[in-house]
């Protein structure tokens, strides 16, 4: 998966200016960077939800944008992807919904299918509860379905945008080691967005910063912990004083009137 000199504005605002990105197969990156500052842009363009006004999209060497519609829905089907909160459908079983991918998109018989479920939620360590609604379920069981679909199809690269986001401590340990045992058993490669470092550090082989619209620091997660870097620093200890400001000054101003007279 390559990304080459990926530029992208929404008006006026440029969000992604010329980001270069390499993961190799198999390797695990973890991307932080500050609220709002594209990181959920940039996996929309890896997964071709989103076209660069400029730049390239490289999927086992081939262009997401040169190729035919119907070839970009062959690459696209590499990527399972996990939404926050499970993005599950709630009308449907927590077994349709892992369902649904394989039978959208491959001609297994109901016996295959219903195997390949029972594979995945095992997977997931929920074995055997195919006839449960997503209501019923916690929200770390909702994430882990959410994976259990994603890795339905078999995917070579898996994608989280923040997959632990909201859930206390125990249950995010659960879902690190979960993720852990995907990556061990199906070897595929994986990018994650999140905002933990403790998650960062469990399973991320390369942990990279996102800002000015680019890949600012690439580093193992051992270098990004001990990094003298300022704008690492800032992020491993949470000092909003060492960090680029999040929005422009006009704005904060705004934003900080409208706090102190709601
Ligand atoms: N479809 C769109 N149209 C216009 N602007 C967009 C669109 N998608 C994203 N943006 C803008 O791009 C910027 C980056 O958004 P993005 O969602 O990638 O941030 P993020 O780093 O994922 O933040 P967070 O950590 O809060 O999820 C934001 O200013 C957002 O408003
Ligand atoms: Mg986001």
């Amino acid at each position: 998966m390559k990304l080459t000199k990926v530029t992208k504005s929404f008006g006026t605002k440029t969000v992604l200016s010329g980001l270069d990105l390499t993961v190799a197969k198999g390797e695990s990156l973890v991307l932080v960077g500050q609220s709002g500052i594209g990181k959920s842009v940039l996996l929309k363009h890896v997964i071709g939800l989103l076209k660069p006004d400029s730049g390239t999209v490289e999927i086992d060497g081939e262009d997401l944008w040169k190729v035919s519609a119907k070839d970009r829905d062959r690459l696209r089907r590499k990527f399972g992807m996990s939404f926050q909160e499970g993005a599950l459908f709630d009308s449907m079983s927590v077994g349709e919904n892992i369902a649904f991918p394989l039978t959208r998109h491959t001609k297994k018989t109901k016996k295959e299918i219903a195997d390949r479920v029972a594979e995945c939620l095992d997977l997931v360590r929920l074995p055997g509860i195919e006839e449960k609604r997503p209501s019923e379920l916690s929200g770390g069981m909702r994430r882990r379905v959410g994976f259990a679909r994603a890795i339905a199809l078999q995917p070579e690269i898996l994608i989280f945008d923040e997959p632990t986001t909201g859930l206390d401590p125990i249950t995010t340990d659960v879902v690190v080691k979960v993720i852990e045992e995907m990556r061990a058993r199906l070897k595929p490669s994986a990018i994650t967005i999140t905002h933990d470092l403790k998650v960062a550090f469990g399973i991320a082989d390369r942990v990279g910063l996102l800002s000015g619209g680019k890949i600012l620091v690439d580093m193992t997660p051992k270098e990004f912990e001990e990094s003298k870097d300022p704008r690492v620093a800032a992020f491993v200890t949470g000092d909003s004083e060492l960090a680029p400001p999040e929005v422009e000054p006009e704005r904060r101003k705004a934003a900080t009137a409208a706090e102190a007279h709601p």
